[in-house]
């Protein structure tokens, strides 16, 4: 007898193609020490408490998520008084090497943009520039591997787009973000597998933490998207990483994650609650190195 389940797998099977994973190379940053002494988002409680242990052993889960895979992850040493430097995402956006720092809109992380800025010096990237406008990088901007889809709204300033587009080479897309539950355009929308020569780019997105006039964009250049839903965006579960086939998810998106399996995706839950009172997910902590 085929039980609901397996019928469900089967159809899975038959109806998506075969998602092949590449191999990534990630910067992140131990959140030794994590806190949440000051509210930059509506996610984040200053009154609430946070335990530092628990941040950092959901923290290495992740980071051994991805080393499971075969991806390369590098650490850049944390400091004090920099609490969200953990947030690695936000300090760097790299196509083809090329290397824009960050310029954050909050005076409470702006030291972070100069650590990761001497991290790529010291590491052999020869083209790194720094932006004159507000940039929080990966934070609002999503490479989907010949565009790269920008957010504005809350943190990036839209001037930055056209900054980015000349300084990194590649057509910018400027999305307007309008909830402030979702301040960087990472938090509602994650690119799923890149462009190929064969097959178009996939995303995930949470359509209402768009204007209509981006909804509408997004519609026009993905109209088979992974749509996300509140309950989906509520726990940063938009905020996803993915190598083309395993997508790494806060564990409370299981709706996300079946909608993902059904298209073929391998979906792999990781335990994220602590970091989430900073308001950041699995790719605010990872920020992607593409050579
Ligand atoms: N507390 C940090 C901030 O508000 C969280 C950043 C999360 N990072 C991200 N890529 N969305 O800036």
């Amino acid at each position: 007898m085929i039980s609901a389940l397996t019928l469900h797998s089967m159809t899975a099977v038959a109806t998506s193609a075969v998602r092949l994973p590449t191999v990534r190379h990630y910067l992140m940053c131990p959140p030794r020490y994590f806190a949440v002494d000051y509210a930059i988002n509506p996610w984040m409680d200053p009154s609430r408490p946070v335990d530092r242990d628990r941040a950092m052993a959901q923290w290495a889960e992740l980071r051994d998520t991805y080393r499971r895979f075969g991806h390369t992850v590098d650490e850049i040493e944390p400091q004090p008084d920099l609490p969200d430097m953990v947030f690695a995402a936000n300090s760097g956006t790299v196509v083809d090497g090329r290397v824009l720092g960050a310029r954050f809109r909050a005076p409470q992380r702006a030291a972070e943009a100069e650590h990761f800025r001497r991290w790529f010096v010291e590491h052999g990237y020869r083209d790194v520039t720094m932006p004159t406008m507000v940039n929080e990088a990966e934070g609002d901007f999503a490479w989907t591997g010949r565009l790269l889809l920008a957010g504005t709204g809350f943190r990036t300033d839209p001037a930055a787009h056209a900054e980015a587009q000349e300084v990194l080479g590649v057509p910018v897309v400027s999305l307007q973000l309008t909830d402030p539950r979702y301040y960087h355009l990472d938090t509602a929308l994650f690119v799923l597998a890149e462009e190929t020569e064969s097959a178009a780019a996939q995303v995930a997105y949470y359509p209402d933490a768009f204007s209509p006039g981006s909804r509408r964009v997004l519609r026009r250049l993905f109209p088979d998207a992974v749509l996300g839903d509140a309950a989906d965006a509520e726990c940063l579960g938009l905020n996803g990483v993915s190598d083309g086939r395993n997508v790494v998810l806060p564990k409370e998106a299981t709706g996300l994650a079946e909608r993902l399996a059904d298209r073929g995706f391998e979906p792999v839950l990781v335990d994220v609650s602590e970091l989430r009172k900073a308001g950041g997910g699995p790719k605010c902590c990872t920020m992607e190195l593409r050579k």
